[in-house]
């Protein structure tokens, strides 16, 4: 038995949650021999360096967990009823047989596609300016605390402590009906809602229902990678379609998609809002090429510069129009909650496919969101961010027009700007050393979906950055810039 391991004090767990996991590892990897007590509680806190009390409390709490069984005067034992213990380390007892070669099993390697403009560790830089996460300080601590509670009460784990395969949270599903979808322009039925673990589940869902490799699905270039990844998984053609100052460009390219991919409301990446003539013009050749529209309003509301577009999908009054929505942007990132909207047939599929993958996302998550926006919480939520974002770009657009003013920035809307450099510097090269200096930002190309698109831009985020590190952040940003242009210069290029 481990009467010694390694405790972190500056972790958030707390010690007693880290001595229990260790114990519960310990147990489930048959690690303790099932006829020596475990240490006594005042050898191990003396061991641990922690009070009594803590050891007294874990390994209570084991024993009603039923890990443990306490003998009386002779001390704690693991729980000899235990399902037998998993062999340790992956691949013991399989002698000296070569690993399995996986290349020819795998169907699909999504790995293989190029991923993610995100840092993964991008808190530990000091100018943090990615795009997609939250600065921590703008969580609603205490409202999402006293949901998350309120979502724990008797009643509500009796609502959602069962499997729920045909329905989501029937509360969630009104919140979304009253309280967003008309903030968008948008009226639905419930059975017209689905909620998915994030806009990324919603858009994977259709285009397993819609997609195969005889279709071709039509994305903004640049555009948002994730959309065009999923469609290449299930063999569609993937057609880049040209994006200008206002957004998606309406030409005959549309003509031969099964279904299209765009986000009007803020272009990703270039955050331009489509305007009224051209949505139009797109749900016309929808209804004359019979194609589909799919309708990422991923930044929803956060949009302070002027009034906010009402979605594409307010628009449609044949079913054309499949809207992806989610609250990533606002509340968390890590939450996973998004949600699908479009005709009751194509929902009620959907969720089938959904039961199969997943049965249904957390209702603990669905209940404590829908209590989120009952409340009103996430209202006060969105006003807060857009003040707090619209602030931002303001000292964003001020420092770039400072120290940055041979760059074009783009309007700044919801949480990021897209920038393009002067001709001939490269995004990418910029991206690599600006984090040299702890600079974090996204090269341009990580959003092209086909080929040929010029390298000189970047996309900025200001929803992670706190207000004060912006103007110093652009500045360096500047100062790395110059540099990286008397390089090439030198060089010749
Ligand atoms: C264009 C676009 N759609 C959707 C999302 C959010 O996806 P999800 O709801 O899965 O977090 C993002 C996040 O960065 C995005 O950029």
């Amino acid at each position: 038995m481990p009467a010694l391991f390694p405790l972190d004090r500056n972790a958030p767990s707390t010690l007693q949650q880290q001595v229990r996991e260790h114990l519960v590892n310990a147990i489930l990897n048959g690690f303790i021999a099932a006829d020596r007590a475990l240490p006594s509680c005042r050898n191990l806190a003396k061991n641990l360096n922690v009070a009594r009390n803590t050891i007294v409390q874990v390994y209570d709490d084991l024993v009603s967990d039923g890990y443990l069984i306490a003998r009386e005067r002779r001390g704690y034992f693991v729980n000899p009823d235990l399902p037998a213990a998993q062999p340790a380390i992956p691949g013991t007892g399989h002698g000296s047989l070569p690993a399995l070669d996986w290349t020819h099993r795998l169907k699909v390697s999504p790995g293989q596609q190029p991923n993610a403009s995100l840092s993964h560790n991008w808190q530990r830089y000091r100018y943090p300016f990615v795009y997609s996460q939250l600065d921590s300080s703008l969580f609603p601590l205490d409202h999402w605390r006293k949901c998350w509670r309120d979502a724990v009460s008797v009643q509500a784990i009796k609502d959602w402590s069962s499997d729920r395969y045909d329905s989501d949270d029937p509360l969630l599903l009104e919140q979304l009906q009253r309280r967003i979808l008309p903030g968008r322009g948008i009226q639905a039925h419930t059975d017209e809602i689905l909620i998915t673990v994030g806009s990324q589940q919603a858009l994977y869902l259709l285009a397993q229902l819609l997609l195969d490799e005889k279709s071709c699905f039509g994305i903004e270039d640049p555009g948002y990678p994730s959309a065009a990844h999923i469609a290449r998984l299930f063999g569609a053609r993937v057609q880049s379609l040209a994006v200008d100052k206002e957004g998606l460009v309406i030409n005959d390219r549309l003509s031969g998609c099964r279904a299209i991919y765009l986000t009007p409301s803020h272009q990703c990446p270039t955050t331009v809002t489509l305007p009224l003539e051209r949505r139009q013009a797109l749900l016309e050749q929808a209804e004359l090429h019979d194609f589909l529209l799919i309708e990422d309003d991923y930044e929803m509301e956060m949009n302070f510069g002027s009034h906010p577009t009402p979605a594409l999908k307010s628009m449609d009054n044949r079913g054309r129009v499949l809207y992806v929505g989610s609250l990533s942007k606002t509340l968390a990132p890590g939450l996973r909650l998004g949600f699908l909207v479009g005709p009751a047939p194509l929902i009620r599929e959907a969720r089938n496919l959904r039961q199969l993958m997943l049965r249904h996302p957390p209702l603990n998550n669905q209940r404590a969101v829908a209590l989120f926006l009952s409340l009103g919480y996430h209202d006060t939520l969105v006003r807060k961010l857009a003040r707090e974002f619209e602030q931002r770009a303001r000292c964003l657009s001020d420092a770039l027009q400072q120290h940055l003013p041979d760059c074009r920035a783009s309007s700044i809307g919801g949480s990021s700007c897209w920038l393009t450099l002067p001709a001939g510097l490269d995004g990418t090269e910029l991206k690599k050393r600006a984090a040299d200096h702890g600079l974090l930002i996204i090269s341009g190309d990580s959003y092209h979906i086909g080929a040929g698109l010029p390298t000189n831009t970047v996309k900025l985020g200001f929803s992670a950055i706190p207000l004060d590190r912006i103007e110093p952040g652009i500045r360096l940003l500047a100062e790395v810039k110059a540099e990286l242009a008397k390089k090439q210069e030198k060089e010749g290029i």
